[in-house]
Formats: structure tokens, C-alpha cells, sequence
């Protein structure tokens, strides 16, 4: 069987939190023109949260409704959960199965959409899921994609140079190492309007809108930025470099983070530069853990571009 990224449910629902929010979400309706009386599929939803975001814009009353499909059962369950806290499960359903199989009739939905999921596939399954969403999508209905691309990603730490050389560093092991290891193409959200196109749907257009973040930036609830800083600056780098403290020899350390870190190796990037990028986030979430003092005076800012392709079922 060929090799499968997983998600938790926690980094999931952390890494899309404020992304779609105010007046983003007005841009994105408008992008994909959804209108509250519309039946929407969203293809590999996850932990729903981008599916959610659509639901706020539809009416059950006039039959508006989204279907978020997932393969994975822990998210999906997750899913559920978060949906009936928000009160949304009215106009909500999720169902388990296959993107390139997708349990509806043909011409089912006005909108079939997905987030963050053509970039997990190898080409032969992201041409197998875009003929799935526009099977299941009615005439005259759009499809859309929403990708990013990482090359268009940026993490800039101002008082810490090498840190930032470093992340530019991953962004660029990551593209390679995502190809050899999976098969994915992290740079795919650019690139989907030609598919789109060979694949037959008609008046492809490209939108991008931005997500930037600026770490002392009020509008990020602390709780946020504490969470993001425990878990990708603290945790997972403290898990890493314990397990090294207690191998004797560089041997060992260099092959247990080459097994560990397979994506960046295989991109290109040294052990000894992935010890030193863990070791600088640990440092880094070390000094932004003292206090909400010490996240609001920090200028780091993260951002990126979520492509929106569209394109209509002729
Ligand atoms: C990065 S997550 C994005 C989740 C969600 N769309 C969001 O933006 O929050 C990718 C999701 O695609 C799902 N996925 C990937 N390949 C799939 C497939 N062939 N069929 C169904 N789901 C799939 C994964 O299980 C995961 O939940």
C-alpha cells in the first residue's frame, strides 16, 4: 500500500484557526458564488472546519446544505463534534469515503469543493478526484480547489536570521522531499487552472487570497498563539531532540533523524541542519512562552497565498 500522511485532529483544527474569517469569508463566497439555497460537497473535509465556514453561508430552510467526505474516521468523528457545538449539524452531514469514489448520484451538488487535499495526491489521484467532483457536480455548477502553494509560504523571525534561513531552507526541502517520498507537489495550488481546463470545465479563473500572520498581532486570541508555540515550537522539536540525547555517537542520531524527518532528508536538508532548526524553535518557544509580554513585542510574521481555482460543469 502506498505510503499515507496522516493528520491529528488537534494540528488540524490549530493550523485552520482564524484562516477563514470577517471579510475573507465574504471573498470566498463570492469566489465560489454560493448562494444559501445551494447542496455543497466538500471533498476531503477533515475535521470540517473549512466545511463549516461554508455552512455559516447556507439556509436549511431553502435546502441549503453541505456534505463534508472524508476517508478518515478519527477526523470525521471529530468532525461531528465540532460541528453540533458550533449548532450547525442541521445543515451539515458527514459521510466516510473515497475522493476518487464519492458516494453521490451524478449532478448531486451546486458547489463540489475541497481544501488542502489535491496537494496530498499523486497526479494520477488528483485527476481521479477532479473527474469524481465534476461527475457528482451539476450542470452549470462550479468546482473549485482551494491550495496553497508553499513556495509562496513565508516565516520571517526578525531577531533570529538563522531561524529564518532555516525555515526557507524546509519550505525548499519540502517541495523535493513531498515529491520522492509521496509523490505530492506542495506547489500545486497554482498549477490546477490548466488541469481544471484539460479536464474540461469551462471559464477556469484563478483567485489567491492572503493569510498573514503577525505574532504580536491582538486580533490572534493569546490562547492561540500559545497553542501554536506548545505544539509546533515546544513539543514535536522537544520529542525529536530528547530521543538524540540519548543516543551515543552521530551515527545513530543521524539515522534516526534521517528515519524521522524522511520528507526534509529526502528534500536535501543535513541532519545536522535539521538538529539545529529543532533546536532554534525550542529557543524560540522557549523565549515566547515567558509571557503574554513576550508574544505581544514579537514581530514574526507567517504567511501565505490559498489559491482558489474554479471552473464550471458545462
Ligand atoms: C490537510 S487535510 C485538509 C482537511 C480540510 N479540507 C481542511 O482544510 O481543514 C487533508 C484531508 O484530505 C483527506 N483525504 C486525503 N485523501 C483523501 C481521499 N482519497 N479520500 C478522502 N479523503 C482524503 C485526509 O484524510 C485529510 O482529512
Amino acid at each position: 500500500m502506498a505510503r499515507r500522511l496522516r493528520f491529528s485532529p488537534k494540528s488540524l483544527e490549530l493550523t485552520r484557526a482564524h484562516h477563514w474569517q470577517g471579510k475573507r469569508n465574504e471573498l470566498l463566497y463570492d469566489i465560489l458564488r454560493l448562494e444559501p439555497r445551494h447542496a455543497v460537497v466538500d471533498v476531503g473535509c477533515g475535521t470540517g472546519a473549512f466545511t463549516r465556514i461554508l455552512a455559516e453561508r447556507l439556509d436549511q430552510r431553502k435546502r441549503g446544505k453541505v456534505v463534508g467526505v472524508d476517508r478518515d474516521a478519527r477526523l470525521l468523528a471529530a468532525a461531528r463534534k465540532l460541528a453540533s457545538e458550533c449548532g450547525l449539524s442541521s445543515r451539515i452531514e458527514f459521510r466516510r469515503g473515497d475522493a476518487k469514489s464519492l458516494p453521490f448520484p451524478d449532478g448531486f451538488a451546486d458547489r463540489v469543493v475541497c481544501q488542502a487535499v489535491l496537494w496530498l495526491m499523486t497526479r494520477g489521484e488528483r485527476e481521479a478526484t477532479l473527474k469524481e467532483m465534476l461527475r457528482v457536480c451539476k450542470k452549470g455548477g462550479l468546482v473549485a480547489a482551494v491550495e496553497g502553494s508553499i513556495d509562496t509560504s513565508v516565516t520571517w523571525f526578525p531577531d533570529d536570521p538563522r531561524l529564518t534561513d532555516l525555515y526557507a531552507r524546509q519550505t525548499r526541502a519540502m517541495i523535493e522531499g513531498y515529491k520522492r517520498v509521496y509523490g505530492y507537489d506542495r506547489r500545486i495550488g497554482y498549477k490546477l487552472p490548466s488541469l481544471f481546463t484539460k479536464l474540461g470545465l469551462t471559464g477556469a479563473r484563478l483567485d489567491g487570497v492572503a493569510d498573514a500572520r503577525l505574532r504580536l498581532d491582538d486580533r490572534f486570541p493569546l490562547s492561540y498563539t500559545q497553542d501554536v508555540i506548545g505544539l509546533w515550537y515546544l513539543r514535536y522539536p522537544r520529542q525529536l531532540l530528547s530521543k538524540l540525547d540519548r543516543m551515543a555517537g552521530d551515527g545513530a542520531r543521524r539515522a534516526y533523524i534521517e528515519k524521522s524527518e524522511p520528507i526534509l532528508t529526502a528534500g536535501g536538508m543535513t541532519w545536522k541542519e535539521i538538529i539545529e532548526l529543532n533546536r532554534l524553535r525550542i529557543e524560540y518557544g522557549t523565549r515566547l512562552s515567558k509571557g503574554p509580554r513576550a508574544v505581544r513585542h514579537d514581530a514574526t510574521v507567517e504567511a501565505g497565498i490559498s489559491f482558489i481555482t474554479t471552473g464550471i460543469k458545462p
